[in-house]
């Protein structure tokens, strides 16, 4: 079998040695006569892989004590509810940096809970210009001015969509806020290593960098949970995911087995410095040829904000944009297509995308420049 370059932006990629770990253990987990997942979720065998995880996870992202790890349901979607439903109490509003279409979504989800509990949600910073079609997102922002009475600041340190990344040169940092910062790292957790005291509350759908859809990962400050509110149901409080160590209820018992073998697999081959080097090798590589053939290719996005997890460009025309679509899948490199709100190209390069194939595709993108240019 010959693997396709999968570019795509999520469901992605996974690493071949975590598929095929779990290939290998299918049918017989730990000789147990039985797949992993037809364990119950209160057996031995199942605990220690999700026991694994969690562990594998605190030790790669040196999670600071006091800190907890939880696996959720719901996707990163659920928990642009789940937050306001946590943490808006009386007196206070959500706060927002929008610099792409997930921050709107968002948002959007802050103010339906907030008007829910006859409160409010606000935009503190956005890099947004223009209206509805012409909408536009180009880059970060540079400061967070919050109002008194923040429950939060709410930011998304990758934009999916725009290829807008914050923090993205080497020692640069997030901007501070006068409020508990969370992030939506759904695209970029764990493609670098980061400080995580810096933040209340980290969350992320696993289906990019670190797994199978299914699995949504949270990073949060302990003392920060607790103050979460007490009257909305037991299965939206973060307390009591944490009292019971992410199995309140059925957790999504295999794709937290695979979130393990991901994670086992970063770990082995060098853990985040390792990764973070490969993905600014990535980053160089099609920057480099983008902007070494800028009459043909363009990145809309500034500099300092161009994202090392999806990369985005135009070509002259939407019809070479198809037509490197279409000439990119014959030589077996898929998931090119921008996303429909934007158009364009958008290369995934998440941290299961080879540099080898980093390099496999920029020298197509020179061959169709030359042969379209
Ligand atoms: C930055 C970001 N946030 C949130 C989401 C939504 O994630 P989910 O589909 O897990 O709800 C996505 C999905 O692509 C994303 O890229």
């Amino acid at each position: 079998m010959s693997r396709a370059l999968n570019f795509n932006p999520g469901p992605a990629t996974l690493p071949l040695a975590a598929l095929e770990r779990a290939q290998k253990e299918l049918l017989d987990f730990a000789g147990s006569g039985m797949s992993v997942i037809e364990h119950s979720h209160r057996g031995k065998d199942y605990e220690a892989v999700h026991n694994e995880a969690i562990s594998l996870l605190r030790e790669l992202l040196e999670v600071p004590a006091g800190y907890e790890v939880l696996f959720l349901q719901g996707g990163a979607s659920t928990q642009f509810a789940t937050i306001p439903m946590n943490f808006l109490t009386a007196g206070t509003h959500g706060a927002y940096v929008l610099t792409g279409a997930w921050g709107e979504k968002a948002f959007s989800e802050g103010k339906t809970v907030a008007a829910l509990y006859g409160l409010s949600a606000k935009v503190v910073a956005t890099s947004g210009t223009g209206d509805g079609k012409d909408k536009s997102y180009v880059r970060v922002v540079d400061s967070i001015a919050t109002e008194p009475g923040a429950a939060y600041v709410h930011l998304t340190s990758n934009e999916t969509i725009h290829g807008v990344q914050f923090a993205v040169a080497p020692g640069a940092e997030f901007p501070t806020a006068n409020a508990p910062l969370i992030a939506d790292m759904s695209s970029d957790f764990l493609w670098k290593k980061l400080d995580v005291s810096k933040f209340s509350l980290i969350y992320a759908g696993a289906q990019k960098n670190i797994g199978p859809s299914g699995v949504t990962i949270v990073v949060a400050k302990r003392e920060f949970l607790d103050k979460g509110r007490k009257d909305i149901p037991k299965i939206f409080q973060y307390r009591t995911h944490v009292e019971n160590n992410s199995l309140y209820n059925t957790p999504p018992t295999f794709g937290i087995y695979l979130v393990r073998n991901v994670l086992a697999w970063a770990k082995e081959s060098g853990g985040l410095a390792k990764l973070e080097a490969d993905n600014r090798e990535k980053g160089r590589l099609l920057y480099g040829t983008i902007d070494g053939h800028a009459g043909f290719y363009k990145c809309p996005v500034d500099v300092a904000s161009r994202s090392l997890m999806n990369v985005v460009f135009r070509l002259p025309s939407e019809a070479l944009e198809e037509k490197f679509v279409s000439e990119a899948k014959k030589q077996r490199m898929v998931g090119l297509k921008g996303h429909r709100s934007v158009g364009g190209i958008r290369v995934s390069t998440y941290n299961a995308v080879s540099v080898a194939w980093i390099e496999q595709l920029t020298e197509f993108m020179k061959a169709f420049a030359k042969a379209n240019g």
